[in-house]
Parts: structure tokens; C-alpha cells; sequence
């Protein structure tokens, strides 16, 4: 059973590897007694405290709360602030219940102040099979007097000890998921958004370790469901734990609960492992997409997309497109995107944004053209929209002006020439719900791409409520999922994808509305590997659009097209070139590339992911991707540089069955080995020169 109650007072939440035993101490303080490695018997804890007795210390500072509140003697960050109608602002409790909900996989624990008559719920889910515990909170109103939540985090987890590190980044546009692993032994950590989204500096994710590596060290880590401003904060605390605790941010959010109001936390799901990083990895990429994807999808591979952004940028017209696409069919391309510049008005960034029809000097005959040739060529049809922006020259913006952010005593600052739409107003929502059913409804639409370009600057309007005012945050990201939501509903064949000047939108909460992400504008091969490996660690393959460019880009070089179109095939393929400057040579060699994609895109996008050596701390990156039923298996390494006459390297392999036989083929030659030589002899590749690349295909040899 997935949630035992071992008495009245203590519980424990397992999963086929870990185990998570709550208890009420003696102080009726709801206590984290263990997170980790999975415990037989749990009735072991019985009786047991977490309070690690040091001296001359308060209690509160000793144990290891499941929900820490503002207040009480508590010297460090706590995961909830409520202030009261009479300005106390420490919640109190009694540990009213904990019980087994009407689904065996869920507790429910209430705590309840000790004079106000506000409750907080703590909800926990155990995907046992996962080995994911998902945990959110309810905070409840039952009084006559507003209660104002200041904090109002997810959820709180510790960890006993110390010498920890935590796993986060630090990034920005064209350098998303710049990842870092800090040592945590001193004050708090805070990762944190300020952006009015998830954004491109740090993830709501964390991963703690003890010197982990890839395939061995015991990792706790977490991811968010949220797209808006969130915060995590990593604490070691000087009484002998550490603790971590995740939310939506309080820096600019707050909550007035009113007389029989309550308000819902976004969920984070936890999860432990024992061995390392690559673990963690499979655990967590198994659980976004058989469990939280959107289930219209879930399971299937992405089609290999092109986009025709980086050929043709705001000069879109019907000829042009149609002409990209007839190449772009030619070469297997399945999905024909076309990105900005369709709309009215839209001849660069600076006009456009809102007035959601198409541009009738650049497409006389309407979209109906375009997407009636893409679809006899045999691809799906796809579109780029930006729903929650508008220029200030759009007819949008004119009629109303009211609908974006801004503050009636100054001008609004403008990012990209751009205003940000008020999503927490219904009305904003409703009309742009019907703006684009209508635009899906009346063209034959089977994919949306779904940008962001702009961070908030200013949430006002143009009457201050402050109660109102204090949501924004809040509402505007609900405003967001409730959009999508609806579109989906109206919609669900089409395929969604999330972006937001690239990465920034790359989250838990994007995760089960939106099909795929766009992790970031840089397509540089190098920098590439960097990022979707940083990625990796708790996003899914199958929702890591990777295309191949070929052009000096970022970086001022060029790269072979073998070695970019490798690093692009250990994602979901797109194709971003412009198809009209490229050679006959290239474009066989680009056709032969897609065809050998599809044969192993399966294995790449729903198989589990072995990352075997990193450039962080080897010449070759190698990545294996293997099937579940373990019958297929791919293998991409990459050298930048051959040194010191140094081209042969051994890779050994992993999560093969070790019993049976495999074969596969280098430079023409068959070999056939079974899965115990190749996981522990491995295989030499000969990667010559400079920016060397490697695809092996691994097949389980029946015959
Ligand atoms: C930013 C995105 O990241 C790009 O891929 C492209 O869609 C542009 N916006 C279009 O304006």
C-alpha cells in the first residue's frame, strides 16, 4: 500500500524505492522522520522524534517541520507567513487529523491554529510505480475576519545532516540551463523569478546530492508545477539539517482570504534516488510523460518539424512559404512551421501583436493557400502566436488599452515593443479564447508555437485594488493555463509547443498543458550540448525541440553538418536552415539524416536516456538512449577536438539486458556482442579530427 497509517499520529508515504515517514512529535509539531532509500518497516519510527538534541537550543529550531510557519521562535525561512485580522502573524497548530484519503495513494494532514479558525491542509500523492511524492497545501478561511497569507509555499522538505550540494542554473537568453552545483553549508540559498514567468536565470526545480554523480550517490530532487514567479529556498540549518522549500514566490504575490475562502497551492512533485543523477533522470522523465503530459499525446513521438523563422524572419508570403515547404516535404519534414510575421500589420517587432488575422498583402488568398499545399504535400501545418502580448500599434491596443499592465502615472516600459495583456482579467482570457478558436476553427491548424517575448515590468491597472493588485502574479499565470486549457478542450488534436524568447518557459507547469518547449534560440551546436544536457537532468527528450541550423550564428564558427545534425537528432528534430541556400549535396545528406531519424526517434524520444560522459569532465560526451522493452538502443558521441593523436575512445554502454545478444554496425562492419560485454567492455569509436560525431544504432539480435 502506498500510504500507511502506522498509528493516529504517524504515516508513512512509500514508492517502489523510497520512503517518507510523517509523524506529530511531542509537541504536536507535524515532523519529517526519514526521506530516502526505501524502509521496510516503518513501524520502526514509532515513538521516534526528529528533534536532534542539541543544546540550549528551542525546540523549533530543532525539528524537522513538514510545515514551518512564519514566527514561534523560528530563527530561519519558514514555508508559510498568515497574517491575522488583528496583525499576529505566526500560525500556530494542533495536528486536527491525518488520514488515508478515499484514493489509498493520498494523506491528508490538517493543522489547525490554535485560536483563529483557519485550517491548513497538507495533501501528499504517492505514484508508488514513479517513485514520486506530490505534495500541495489548502489554506482555509473559517472566520469572519480576513486572513492575509504572506507565504504560501508548496511544500517543505528536509534532510538530515549536513554537506549538502544543490544542482541549479544560472542562466539568461541564448544560455539557458547554465547549470551549477553549489555547496549549501552556510546561510540560505534562494532561487527565484522575478519575471512575471518561469524565465531563463534558474528553474523551480531542486536537486540536493552528497557528491553525487552520474551513476552512483543518493539524490533528493523536486520540480514545481508552476510557470509564474516561484521561489525555492535551500537552508542549512545550524541545529543539523537542511532544509528546502518550494513555491509560488511572496516577493510580489500575497492572498486575503475572505470568510469561507481558501486557496490552492501548485503542486511539486519530490522524488529520491539512490544512484546518481542518470536515475534520477529516468525516474523523473518516465513520470512527466506517462503521468503528467497531456494525455491526447502523451506517449507518441514529436514529428520532425521545420521552421521557417532563421530563412525568412518577418518576411513571410505565401509564394515564399509554399516554396520553403515543397523543399521542406521533399527532404521528409512532417510538420511545416511557419514562426512570426503572418499576422496584419506584422512587418517587424515592433507592430502587429494582437490583431490575430492574417496579413492579406502577404497571403492574398488567405492561410487557406499555404496549409491547403502543406497538407497535399503530405506535412501538418503549424503557426506561431504570442497570445498574452500586444504592440502599441495594433488595433487590439487601441480599443483596449485598458486590457495591458501598466500604472496610470507613467509611461509603460516597453520590452521588444511590446505591453503584456492583463491574464488575470476574464475578460482578456475570454476574448483571447475566442480570437483563437476562431483562428483554429476556420484554417486547417495542427500546431501552435506559442511564444513569450517579454518580462513584467509593471503590474497595475487602472483602478489600484489592492487585494487584486496582490494576485497579479498569481492570476496571470492561472489566466495563462486557463487559456491553453480551453484551447485544448475546443482543440485536442493540435500539437502545442511552449517557448518564451526561447527557454523560458521550460517548467512543470508547461509541462502538462503544453506537447513540447523550445529550450532555447541557441542552436549552436557546442553550446547546444551544454544546454539540453543541463536540461536533462529533470526535463523530458520528448519535450526538447533540437534543430539543425547551419549558418556562423552565435558563436562565429561553422560546424560540420554530421556533428549538428547529431546533436540535433538527440532531441526532437527540427530543421531551422534556409532550405533555398543550401546545396543538391547537402540536401541529400539532410534527407538522409531525417530518414535515419525516423528510424530511431522512438528509442531517442520515449526511451530512457543513459548520459555516459559529459564534456564537463571527459573529451567525449556520449548519450545512449534506450528503448524500454531494452530491445533497441542509440548511442551519439561527440569530440571537439582530436588531441594528441588520441581518436580511438572506448564508451561502455548501460541499461542493456546483460543476457542478450546485440548488433550493430561501425564504418560498414557488423558486429554482434550481448549486453554484458558491451555494458562492461564497451565499444571503441574512432572520432578523427575536429568536432567528431558517432551514431550507433543497437539492436537486439533475434536471429
Ligand atoms: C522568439 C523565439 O524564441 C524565436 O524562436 C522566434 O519564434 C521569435 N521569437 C519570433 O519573434
Amino acid at each position: 500500500m502506498a500510504v500507511k497509517l502506522l498509528s493516529t499520529q504517524t504515516a508513512a508515504l512509500e514508492t517502489a524505492g523510497s520512503s517518507m515517514i510523517l509523524s506529530v512529535s511531542p509537541d504536536g509539531i507535524l515532523e519529517c522522520l526519514y526521506w530516502g532509500s526505501r524502509i521496510h518497516r516503518a513501524e520502526d519510527f514509532l515513538g521516534e522524534t526528529s528533534d536532534c538534541q542539541t543544546v540550549n537550543v528551542d525546540n523549533l529550531q530543532k525539528v524537522r517541520e513538514e510545515c514551518s510557519s512564519y514566527g514561534s521562535k523560528h530563527f530561519r525561512e519558514t514555508s508559510m507567513k498568515i497574517r491575522f485580522a488583528d496583525g499576529t502573524d505566526d500560525f500556530r497548530y494542533t495536528v486536527q487529523m491525518m488520514t488515508v484519503g478515499t484514493d489509498p495513494n493520498e494523506l491528508e494532514v490538517v493543522l489547525q491554529d490554535i485560536h483563529f479558525p483557519v485550517t491548513v491542509h497538507l495533501y501528499y500523492r504517492v505514484y508508488e510505480e514513479a517513485d514520486v511524492i506530490e505534495k500541495w497545501r489548502k489554506i482555509e478561511n473559517g472566520g469572519k475576519d480576513p486572513v492575509h497569507l504572506e507565504r504560501f509555499f508548496s511544500g517543505e522538505f528536509t534532510l538530515p545532516g549536513e554537506g549538502y550540494q544543490s544542482i541549479n542554473y544560472n542562466g539568461r537568453w541564448a544560455k539557458e540551463f547554465h547549470m551549477y552545483s553549489e555547496p549549501v553549508d552556510s546561510g540560505a540559498k534562494v532561487y527565484e523569478s522575478f519575471y512575471g514567468l518561469t524565465g531563463h536565470n534558474t528553474n523551480p526545480i531542486f536537486i540536493i546530492h552528497q557528491d553525487a554523480r552520474e551513476d552512483h550517490g543518493e539524490v533528493w530532487y523536486g520540480a514545481l508545477e508552476w510557470s509564474g514567479n516561484f521561489k525555492t529556498i535551500v537552508e542549512p540549518v545550524n541545529t543539523g539539517f537542511l532544509s528546502v522549500m518550494t513555491g509560488i514566490s511572496d516577493s510580489n504575490a500575497a492572498v486575503t482570504l475572505h470568510e469561507g475562502e481558501s486557496f490552492t497551492t501548485p503542486p511539486v512533485y519530490a522524488g529520491y534516488a539512490q544512484n546518481g543523477f542518470g536515475e534520477m533522470t529516468r525516474k523523473m522523465h518516465r513520470f512527466a510523460d506517462d503521468i503528467l503530459a497531456p494525455a491526447e499525446k502523451r506517449k507518441e513521438a514529436l514529428p520532425v518539424l521545420y521552421n521557417s523563422w532563421y530563412a525568412t524572419t518577418f518576411d513571410v508570403s505565401a509564394g515564399a512559404q509554399i516554396q520553403l515547404a515543397e523543399k521542406a516535404a521533399e527532404l521528409g519534414v512532417e510538420l511545416f512551421v511557419v514562426d512570426d510575421g503572418w499576422f496584419v500589420g506584422r512587418k517587424d517587432d515592433t507592430a502587429g501583436l494582437g490583431d490575430w488575422s492574417v496579413d492579406l498583402e502577404k497571403f492574398p488568398k488567405g492561410l487557406r493557400e499555404l496549409t491547403d499545399r502543406v497538407h497535399a504535400l503530405g506535412m501538418k501545418f503549424g503557426l506561431w502566436i504570442e497570445p498574452e502580448m500586444v504592440n502599441c500599434i495594433s488595433s487590439l491596443y487601441q480599443k483596449h488599452p485598458d486590457w495591458v499592465y501598466h500604472y496610470q502615472s507613467r509611461r509603460i516600459l516597453e520590452q521588444r515593443h511590446q505591453y503584456e495583456l492583463n491574464m488575470s482579467d476574464p475578460e482578456v482570457v475570454d476574448y483571447l479564447t475566442d480570437t483563437f478558436d476562431c483562428l483554429l476553427s476556420e484554417n486547417d491548424i495542427d500546431y501552435i508555437k506559442w511564444d513569450m517575448n517579454r518580462y513584467q515590468a509593471e503590474r497595475g491597472t487602472d483602478t489600484y485594488c489592492p487585494e487584486k493588485w496582490e494576485r497579479f502574479e498569481i492570476d496571470n499565470t492561472y489566466g495563462i493555463y486557463r487559456l491553453i486549457q480551453r484551447l485544448r478542450e475546443k482543440h485536442p488534436e493540435v500539437e502545442f509547443e511552449a517557448c518564451a524568447s526561447g527557454g523560458g518557459r521550460v517548467d512543470y507547469g508547461a509541462l502538462r498543458w503544453f506537447d513540447e518547449y523550445w529550450p532555447s534560440d541557441n542552436s549552436d551546436p557546442i553550446d547546444r550540448l551544454a544546454i539540453q544536457e543541463a536540461y536533462s537532468f529533470l526535463y523530458p527528450i520528448r519535450y526538447m525541440r533540437a534543430w539543425y541550423t547551419q549558418d556562423e550564428g552565435m558563436n562565429h564558427r561553422l560546424v560540420p553538418m554530421d556533428f549538428s545534425m547529431h546533436v540535433a537528432m538527440t532531441g526532437a528534430l527540427g530543421i531551422g536552415i534556409d532550405l533555398n541556400r543550401i546545396s543538391e549535396k547537402e540536401e541529400k545528406d539532410l534527407a538522409g539524416y531525417i530518414r535515419e531519424y525516423k528510424q530511431i526517434r522512438d528509442t531517442v524520444q520515449l526511451g530512457d536516456l543513459y548520459r555516459l560522459s559529459s564534456f564537463r569532465n571527459s573529451p567525449v560526451q556520449a548519450l545512449e538512449y534506450v528503448s524500454r522493452d531494452r530491445k533497441d538502443a542509440v548511442l551519439f558521441a561527440f569530440c571537439l577536438h582530436e588531441r594528441y593523436g588520441e581518436e580511438l575512445h572506448t564508451v561502455r554502454l548501460s541499461g542493456l539486458d546483460p543476457d542478450k545478444p546485440y548488433a550493430f554496425e561501425i564504418d560498414g562492419k557488423r558486429i554482434a556482442k550481448t549486453g554484458e560485454y558491451l555494458m562492461k567492455r564497451g565499444i571503441d569509436l574512432r572520432l578523427r579530427g575536429d568536432y567528431a560525431s558517432a551514431l550507433v544504432k543497437i539492436h537486439a539480435d533475434d536471429h
